[in-house]
């Protein structure tokens, strides 16, 4: 099947959480549990913590995110991060949509778009998120809002550039909460997914996009999640804050 053909990609999102010294602890305690990972394995900081992050796993599995960027290269945007400036410093990865920055910074679909060329541009590979709320699940919109976000998104989007993009389907109710998807509705979104990546561009990539899943994945739920054909991994918040937990659910994406 084609999900043999796809690596996992778990990915931790820290949000704002772990000053320089707790980063530093929870990283030289995260490198030994993961060194055997049959995925690829990303931590995704603060800007604050990345010069620690990519300095300690220099010579490692685990590669550095950050958990947004900028859509100019530079300018008078104060409080803002450009694209540039994370590759500059060896940034591998940028967070891009979060419901959090949907749902608290004003950051429309417009914006998403913005943000995930401008990333594309420096060389950043995308974790780009997409999610309903609940109002919207119960609705029966989930598909038609999912369709939306990645279209706008996606809109310029190169099929040679999106083979640096990974969609995370985030269902916003699911974050943060303790409520997960069940196996087969994740899964049926990330086909649904999929699909509509398929529409767009060809079966080929869609074949080959890595679509992950998030929202209270943990080490009880992540061996269910991650077996389902389209889910190619996990966008990780809580749990990968305890490099335990963290590690768990790499060794059931590993399997
Ligand atoms: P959660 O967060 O795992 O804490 O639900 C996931 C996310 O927001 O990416």
């Amino acid at each position: 099947m084609n999900k043999a053909l796809r690596r996992a990609v778990i990915a931790g999102n820290w949000k704002m959480n772990k000053n320089r010294a707790e980063a530093r602890a929870l990283i030289t305690e995260m490198i030994p549990l993961v060194k055997d990972a049959d995925c690829d394995v990303v931590i995704c900081t603060p800007y604050t913590d990345l010069e620690t992050a990519l300095s300690l796993t220099e010579g490692t599995n685990i590669k550095v995110g950050a958990e947004n960027c900028h859509w100019a290269p530079s300018g008078a945007f104060t409080g803002e991060i450009s694209a540039d400036m994370l590759t500059e410093m060896g940034v591998e990865y940028v967070v891009i949509g979060h419901s959090e920055r949907r749902q608290y910074f004003g950051e429309t679909n417009e914006t998403v778009q913005k943000r995930v060329r401008a990333a594309l541009s420096a060389g950043l590979k995308v974790i780009l998120c997409v999610g309903e709320t609940l109002a919207e699940r119960e609705a029966g919109i989930t598909e038609e809002v999912i369709a939306i976000q990645v279209k706008i998104a996606l809109a310029g989007v190169s099929a040679e550039e999106l083979s640096r993009v990974i969609i995370a389907y985030e269902p916003v109710w699911a974050i943060g909460t303790g409520k997960t998807a069940t196996d087969e509705q994740a899964n049926e979104v990330n086909h649904f997914i999929r699909s509509l990546v398929g529409r767009l561009y060809d079966e080929k990539t869609a074949a080959a996009l890595t679509v992950q899943y998030g929202g209270s994945m943990n080490p009880g739920n992540a061996a269910g999640l991650l077996a389902m054909e389209d889910i190619d991994g996990g966008l990780i918040g809580g749990a990968s804050l305890k490099a335990p937990d963290f590690a768990e659910i790499i060794r059931a994406a590993s399997r």
